[in-house]
């Protein structure tokens, strides 16, 4: 698949024990927010920790086109100033939120509700992912949107000169709609309700309440049900992002199936509606614990060690822990992959319209490596070879997606044979130190088909 630059071949050896202190970027989630709420609060909201990934770049550069301030010191803080809620000017250039979902769908949340318009495009991945999952509830405030077949970028939205408030169950579990629809809420006049069957990461609800604006959170037989209220006056925050809990999966997983690891990731944010993967693992039989619990910005952290860990088991992953570990399932694969026993993962057909279909693309490259995998619509198992078990030898397809690349790099790191990956360059969208940060633990991970 072509729309990420030149493709960067990538080959991930088996290695020795991985051991160190692997501090991973920021957390992508609430990277985008804090960017947008910022850009919609009156005045200056200064953020430490930012993940400089290029999926939160692109959200920077879109801020700025819709009139906020954004700078950054050479220290890596960042400094937005906000227009306010109904403030956003109308952007002069197409909006290129480059590889992301959340970008994208946050925005035009964001934006659905000011009377401008703006068109926004994405590399190859993100233009052929729905978009009516955000515009069919945007619809409902009055906007208006036009995009390719079937829902698809590059799309054209025209945001809602005179708003009505929307009550709105959110078909889907997915925190970018609940989020779209909460962001346009902001400029509409009384109360906005979403409503989530099944709770989906909540950065947006804590965030939008920590910015000032009226929150409330009910949970009621038809599930979560968040109330907003239009029209806030949002007030500036001082915001230190916690690192990623999907990034910290990567040198958690390695770790365990490494033999003789022993990895620290300290300040993970471990947020219950993300920490999914983590409880797996547990339960799996894997020798993770959480050290210094504590509270940050509203967020509950902890440092993680992992430990190498040789007699997991493959278990069934409770379907409704689906959506709290939903960005994870890749690298579970490659963990089941080392277990013993079938893993099985139901209730996961949101995997199939990530930045790649997840599924398709885990199970593509693990049997290109000797890994049985079944897979349903909405399932997949994988047969479990033991520690060590893996054969690799293989070459897989990242699908411009970051997160297959780089459980990819994990899956070689235990085999016993190198892992390859056609492009590692989506990796830069998440982790842009993964690399150094890995070979700094002991991984090598090297460019090209070395
Ligand atoms: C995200 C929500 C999830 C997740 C994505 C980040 C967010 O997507 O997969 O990586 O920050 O709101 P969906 O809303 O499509 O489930």
């Amino acid at each position: 698949m072509s729309g990420h630059g030149t493709p960067i071949p990538m080959t991930s050896h088996p290695c020795g024990p991985l051991a160190g202190v692997a501090e991973v970027p920021g957390d992508k989630s609430i990277s985008h927010r804090s960017l947008i709420l910022g850009a919609l609060a009156v005045g200056e909201t200064v953020i430490t920790g930012l993940l400089e990934g290029e999926d939160v770049l692109d959200t920077a550069k879109a801020m700025r086109a819709f009139g906020a301030e954004v700078t950054r010191e050479d220290d890596g803080t960042w400094h937005v100033h906000g227009v306010g809620v109904g403030g956003f000017a109308e952007p002069d250039q197409v909006i290129d939120c480059g590889n992301s979902g959340t970008g994208v769908r946050l925005i035009m949340g964001a934006m659905a509700t000011s009377p401008i318009t703006a068109t926004f495009t994405g590399d190859a991945s993100l233009n052929g992912r729905p978009m009516a999952r955000v515009t069919d509830p945007l619809a409902l405030f009055g906007t208006q949107s036009v995009g390719r077949n079937g829902g698809r970028l590059p799309m054209t939205i025209v945001g809602a000169a005179d708003p009505v408030p929307v009550r709105y169950a959110v078909p889907v579990p997915s925190a970018q709609v609940k989020s779209a629809v909460l962001l346009a809420g902001l400029n509409a006049p009384g109360e906005t309700v979403v409503i989530e069957k099944e709770a989906t990461r909540d950065h947006t609800e804590r965030m939008l309440a920590g910015f000032g604006a009226q929150v409330s959170v009910e949970d009621s037989d038809e599930g979560r049900v968040i109330t907003l209220t239009g029209q806030p006056e949002l007030r500036p925050q001082t915001i230190a992002v916690p690192r990623d809990p999907s990034s910290a999966a990567f040198p958690v997983c390695a770790a365990l199936i490494v033999p003789g690891s022993d990895v620290l990731v300290p300040g993970i944010g471990l947020n219950p509606t993300r920490a999914g993967l983590y409880a797996t693992l547990r339960e799996m039989g894997a020798d993770l614990t959480y050290e210094n619990e504590r509270e940050e910005g509203g967020e509950p952290v902890a440092d993680l060690r992992a430990r190498y860990s040789p007699d997991m088991q493959g278990i069934e992953v409770p379907p409704e822990r689906a959506a709290s570990m939903i960005d994870e399932y890749p690298v579970l694969s490659v963990v089941a992959a080392n277990a013993n026993g079938k893993t099985m993962m139901r209730g996961v057909k949101e995997l199939r319209v990530k930045e790649s279909d997840r599924i398709d693309a885990m199970a593509q490259g693990l049997r290109a490596n000797g890994v049985s995998v079944e897979e349903g619509d909405d399932w997949w198992s994988v047969d479990g070879m033991g520690i060590g078990g893996v054969p690799g030898g293989g070459t897989c397809e990242s699908f411009l997606d970051h997160r297959i690349a780089m459980s990819f790099m994990v899956l070689g790191m235990g085999a016993k044979a190198p892992v390859k990956v056609d492009d590692g360059g989506p990796i830069a969208t998440s982790f842009p130190i993964f690399e150094p940060l890995m070979g700094g633990l002991g991984a090598r991970v090297l460019r090209a088909n070395r």
